[in-house]
């Protein structure tokens, strides 16, 4: 197979800059030190073989596991063979905690119904519709950070949930939460906080009725966001019942069309309120974290800083049309490799229903199916350089020769992630808002390393110190741009 690098008009970015990553582990990890690895950091577990083999089994003391990484065996485990596959139950109780009859966690013909009804919603039109209130949302942060005081420092993982959390808002319902957002985003934080620590009770498969302590609390954030998520839906129904025409053309709109209410083929009222919760819990938290990471990586790149720089200052003009983003080639090639490098959702596992084999290993009902985006997306086989920051890999006729089951960020597949159009569209227009407006530079002293709680978030924040870009560093100089990014790449 063509690596995704070896395109022959293309130089190899032997200097190119490598962000903070784990070190392997020389060997796969024993039972006790795994699982005190697990939950301080996962990402620290993997072992170099991980990253040299198409398959390894083994590791995890629940039985038959493989961790697989191989393009053509994942092909079958979420495509040609998904029948065979479900998801397992550890990966539904971390990811999709208390969010039980949601498009994430559903499963068989209730997932089959959600799907269909829910596809249409985060097809690529619709989310062009959404443009406008994304880069709104982009706008408002923009204009948050020009108020502040010249080379204030911010953490930039706090102002992306926000941002993000801002566009959930727009999209979903579209006047207003009801309720302050700041109490959304703390709830929000807290709730992936808890849900993100895995227990030792999951990893060795003990039954859900013995308790978990961290449990208690999501128990009581998601009794808070159904109240809250109630109150939203009760007052959209009144405008719907007393005048549709005023109806915002939002996603709850759409969602409370979608209820079922003959009987047949649509949702149900939980099914509405649990998907609105996934929305904001999947749509959120993911996206943050990616466009946490790209300002991070751009700090650390003049490169790629004046690249993106002299797409926006051509591109981005006033008002925005809702196609933009297909404009921002640069911009997205920037968010694309951000989740190559750190992909937010970072294991993807099912269970075997019955007998399988995958590149001649033998699955056996039961099996444990491990496939970890971030590994796959460094793995030695599939890569050049693979650590390194490079978003030429998805540039032009470079890209093409990515393999689509070696680069997982949105899953694939049935089960693929319904908003990836979405959220590849929020990434790329708002961290061309901020390259627009702002450079950012990594506070001096400021280790960043990157930790996996149900997303891949940078530990401890992402203090950055941001400068205005004067007018005249956006006139397209590109001298003038080479110096700007020069004077704030912490290289
Ligand atoms: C950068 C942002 C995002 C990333 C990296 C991401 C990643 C993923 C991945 C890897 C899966 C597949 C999991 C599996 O197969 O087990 C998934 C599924 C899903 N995602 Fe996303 N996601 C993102 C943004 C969003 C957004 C914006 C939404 C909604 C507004 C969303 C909603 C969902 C839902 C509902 C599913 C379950 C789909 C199904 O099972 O049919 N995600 N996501």
């Amino acid at each position: 197979m063509l690596r995704a690098s070896e395109h022959s008009d293309r130089p190899t970015p032997g200097s190119a800059y490598c962000p903070p990553a784990p070190k392997p582990q020389a060997r796969p990890l024993k039972p006790l030190a795994l699982i005190r690895t697990l939950k301080r950091n996962p990402l620290e577990c993997w072992a170099v073989a991980h990253f040299e083999q198409p398959i390894v089994s083994g590791g995890l003391p629940i039985g038959h596991v493989l961790l697989v990484h191989e393009p053509g065996a994942i092909r079958r485990v979420l495509l040609d063979n998904a029948a065979n596959y479900r998801k397992d139950r550890l990966q539904r109780r971390v990811l999709s905690a208390g969010l039980n009859d949601g498009l994430l966690s559903a499963e068989g013909e209730q997932w089959r119904v959600q799907r269909r009804v829910l596809a249409p919603m985060f097809a690529r039109r619709r989310v062009m519709d959404f443009a406008p209130a994304m880069t709104a949302a982009a706008e408002t942060l923009i204009d948050r950070w020009s108020s502040l005081d010249e080379r204030a420092t911010i953490d930039v993982a706090a102002e992306m949930a926000r941002v993000t959390l801002d566009v959930v808002e727009r999209t979903i319902f579209s006047d207003g939460f009801g309720s302050d957002a700041e109490d959304i985003r703390m709830a929000m934080a807290t709730y992936f906080n808890t849900i993100g620590k895995i227990s030792p009770l999951d990893i060795l498969g003990v039954p859900d009725f013995v308790p978990r302590l961290g449990r208690l609390r999501v128990r009581s954030t998601l009794k808070f966001f159904e109240a809250e998520v109630d109150r939203v839906i009760a007052a959209r129904r009144r405008i719907l019942a007393e005048q549709p025409d005023r109806a915002p053309n939002d996603l709850l709109t759409h969602l409370l069309e979608a209820l079922d209410t003959s009987g047949g083929d649509g949702l149900t009222e939980a099914e509405v309120r649990s998907n609105i919760l996934t929305f904001i819990a999947a749509g959120h938290e993911t996206t943050a974290n990616t466009l946490s990471w790209a300002v991070f990586l751009l700090s650390q790149s003049r490169e790629w800083c004046e690249r993106v720089e002299t797409e926006v200052d051509r591109e981005l003009t006033e008002p925005a049309s809702a196609g933009i983003a297909d404009h921002l080639v640069q911009t997205r090639a920037v968010i694309e490799e951000t989740i190559r490098l750190y992909p937010p959702i970072s294991a993807i596992s099912r269970v075997a229903l019955g007998d399988d084999a995958l590149n001649g290993e033998a699955v056996r009902p039961g099996s444990l199916i491990v496939i970890s985006p971030y590994v796959l997306h460094r793995h030695r086989l599939l890569w050049d350089h693979p650590d390194a920051f490079d978003p030429g890999r998805f540039l032009g006729s470079v890209a093409s020769a990515v393999d689509r089951f070696a680069y997982l960020p949105f899953g694939a597949g049935p089960r693929k992630c319904i908003g990836s159009t979405f959220a590849l569209q929020e990434a790329t227009l708002v961290l061309a808002a901020i390259v627009k407006h702002f450079n950012l530079q990594l506070r001096p002293g400021h280790a960043v390393w990157p930790s996996l709680r149900v997303t891949l978030r940078p530990a401890s924040g992402l203090p950055m110190l941001i400068r205005k870009r004067s007018r005249h560093q956006r006139s397209s100089n590109p001298d003038q741009q080479e110096r700007a990014c020069r004077g704030l790449a912490n290289s």
